[in-house]
Order: structure tokens, then sequence, then C-alpha cells
């Protein structure tokens, strides 16, 4: 089981959470790190050699912090560019089809925030039905989530951990 995990971070210097996960998976084996933003700065993929590291996963993971309720842009871009008609979907758009796919999400509001009630009104499962979405097209079987909620509260340590929960989260069988 090879595993593919795709940060898309604007700005790591200042990241809390995002960076303590990337470097933490970067010393598991069988898994890759591809940092997005610092491949493409300026928003020009190489489409071809993304389509090749995803043919050469089973698992791949999209890990981003959360704006407004969606990934930041460049992982947009990526999915716009990447996943292409005869590819990744059509009748002969199969080379997806089969593997598995996590999100991993960081969210400046809290848990209970994301509820009916709560000030975000949806939770992460209802926003991000577009990626729910796309495993359906493309035959990917999508993973539960791996969330961590509120992290402007969370302490040094607790992000530490959140970093084992997620290589434990991403390597359980489902
Ligand atoms: C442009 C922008 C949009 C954001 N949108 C949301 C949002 O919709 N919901 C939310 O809970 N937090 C939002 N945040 C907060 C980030 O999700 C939070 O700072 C991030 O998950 C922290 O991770 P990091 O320590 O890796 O930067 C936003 C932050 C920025 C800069």
């Amino acid at each position: 089981m090879k595993t593919l995990v795709i940060v898309a971070h604007p700005n790591l210097e200042q990241s809390k959470v995002n960076r303590t996960w990337m470097n933490r998976l970067q010393q598991e084996e069988n898994v890759t790190v591809h940092n997005l933003y610092a491949h493409y700065p300026t928003f020009e993929i190489d489409v071809e050699k993304e389509q090749e590291l995803l043919l050469e996963h089973d698992r791949i993971v999209l890990q981003f912090p959360f704006y407004w309720y969606s990934s930041p842009a460049l992982l947009k871009q990526w999915q716009d560019l990447v996943l292409t008609y005869g590819w990744a979907y059509g009748s002969e758009g199969t080379k997806l089809r089969g593997k598995e796919f996590v999100l991993a999400i960081s969210t400046g509001g809290p848990e209970a925030a994301y509820q009916a009630g709560g000030y975000n009104h949806f939770s992460i499962s209802e926003l991000t039905k577009p990626f729910q979405a796309t495993a359906n097209l493309t035959g990917m079987r999508f993973l539960p989530t791996f969330t961590v909620q509120g992290v402007r509260f969370l302490t040094d340590e607790q992000v530490r951990e959140s970093a084992e929960e997620l290589v434990r989260h991403l390597k359980n069988n489902y």
C-alpha cells in the first residue's frame, strides 16, 4: 500500500498544524509527501507529472487548512487540470478507479461550530460533498476524513499528538 499525501498550504512558514503533519508524514515509509505550493508557486501545474504520481500510489490524501469552507485555491487548480476527461472520468477515464481517497483538514473553527445550530451551520461531512462526489465519479473509495478543529487553541503538544493520530488514521484499513 503506497500513500500519496498532497499538501496544499499557501503559507507553510506560518503554519502550526499542517507543517507539523507534513514533517511527521515525511518520516513514514511508503508515504510520499508532495508539497503542492512549493512545486507550483505560480499555479503552473505539470499535469503529466501529477498524473504519474497518482498512478504510483494506492491511497490518495489531500491535506489542507480549511479556507472558506473548502481547500486553498491551488488544490482546486490541481483538480481542474489533473483530473481530466478520458483519464479520471468518462467511459475511458478509469485511471483512478479502485484507489482510496482521504481528506486531512485543519479548521480554525471549533468542532461545535460545524453542525446545525452552530455558527458554521454545516458539518465537515456536508461541506466536503464536492470531494465525495469527485471520489464517486472517478471510482475512488472515499474513506473517513481526518479533522483537527479549533487549531488556535491547541498546545504544541496537542498539535504533535494530532500528527501521530493522522499517521494512525492514514495507516488504518477501512
Ligand atoms: C483565507 C482563509 C480562509 C479561512 N477559512 C476558514 C473556514 O472557512 N473555516 C475555518 O474553520 N477556518 C478557516 N480559516 C482558518 C484556517 O483553517 C486555519 O488557520 C488553519 O486550519 C490552521 O492551520 P495551519 O496551522 O496549518 O495554518 C481560514 C484561514 C484563512 C487564511
